[in-house]
């Protein structure tokens, strides 16, 4: 636990000390100030600069959407709160596939531009020379498998991926892959928990589950889900430790009935 306490900033180097150690690493999604800053002094290890961005800030459907320069805005945004935590940024679709100039370009405009520590970028064997790219730049990389939701048009459903064995032989060595290019951790996402153990088990480097069961080294969730902002979606994986929907629901009613009544502001809320 020592590793873990007392640590200033949160990098990538304290991340494998912590997979060393035994100690999971606590990751959340944040794309404003306001939330980043609750979340950083909280102490979250990891926060990511999701484009889920894409679903949570701006209402699509899917990730595809979000552009390079609105995931830069996020990550400004992030960035500007964090003391602590190590920010990732997820390089939107479009940014990087087939094409690893473009990739190593979006990388550095994002540490350029954003102040973020990382980038993450969703895919295997597919996308191993726009990694390689990008980490020649001395931009660490995360990788994320699995479910993979940029990809979801490909596989029509966002329903658990590697159930079988092609799928799973594919996701192992791809794990190791991205492990061998130089990736510093790797997302695992919605995969049998007996497969993400598996892999995490091979791996020197940390990965963080998420609807992956409890054997990878950290767990991430996409905070506004975890809080109970949004409450429409309920996987199976999802544990909800707020219910705030309900909170901000009875306090907006409140505040409507108290402007309509007259009874805010009184005397003491006036100058
Ligand atoms: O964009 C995102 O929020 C993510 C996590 C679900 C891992 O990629």
């Amino acid at each position: 636990m020592s590793v873990h306490k007392n640590i200033r900033r949160v990098t990538t180097n304290t991340l494998h000390e912590m997979k060393r150690n035994g100690v999971r690493i606590a990751m959340l999604t944040a794309y404003d100030y306001s939330m980043a800053r609750l979340l950083d002094r909280s102490e979250i290890d990891i926060l990511l600069v999701g484009d889920s961005a894409s679903n949570v800030m701006a209402g699509h459907e899917t990730t595809l959407p979000i552009t390079l320069d609105q995931m830069i805005y996020h990550a400004q945004s992030v960035v500007r709160a964090v003391e602590r935590a190590l920010v990732v940024v997820d390089m939107p679709f479009g940014s990087y596939q087939g094409n690893s100039r473009l990739a190593l370009e979006s990388a550095i405009r994002i540490m350029k531009e954003s102040g973020a520590h990382a980038v993450k970028l969703e895919g295997g064997e597919e996308i191993q020379e726009s990694i390689k790219r990008i980490l020649t730049a001395g931009i660490p990389v995360m990788g994320h498998l699995g479910l993979t939701p940029q990809s979801i048009y490909k596989f029509g459903t966002y329903v658990v991926r590697a159930k079988e064995d092609a799928e799973a032989d594919k996701l192992k060595q791809d794990a190791l892959l991205l492990q061998e290019s130089g990736c510093f951790a790797l997302v695992l996402e919605k995969i049998p928990a007996s497969l993400a153990e598996e892999v995490s088990r091979s791996l020197a480097i940390p990965t963080i589950g998420i609807g992956a069961g409890a054997g990878t080294d950290g767990q991430v969730l996409v905070s506004h889900d975890m809080l109970g902002i949004n409450h429409e979606f309920h996987p199976r994986f999802l544990r909800r430790y707020a219910n705030l929907h309900e909170i901000i629901d009875s306090a907006v009613k409140q505040y409507i009935v108290d402007v309509k009544s007259g009874n805010f502001p009184s005397s003491n809320e006036q100058y």
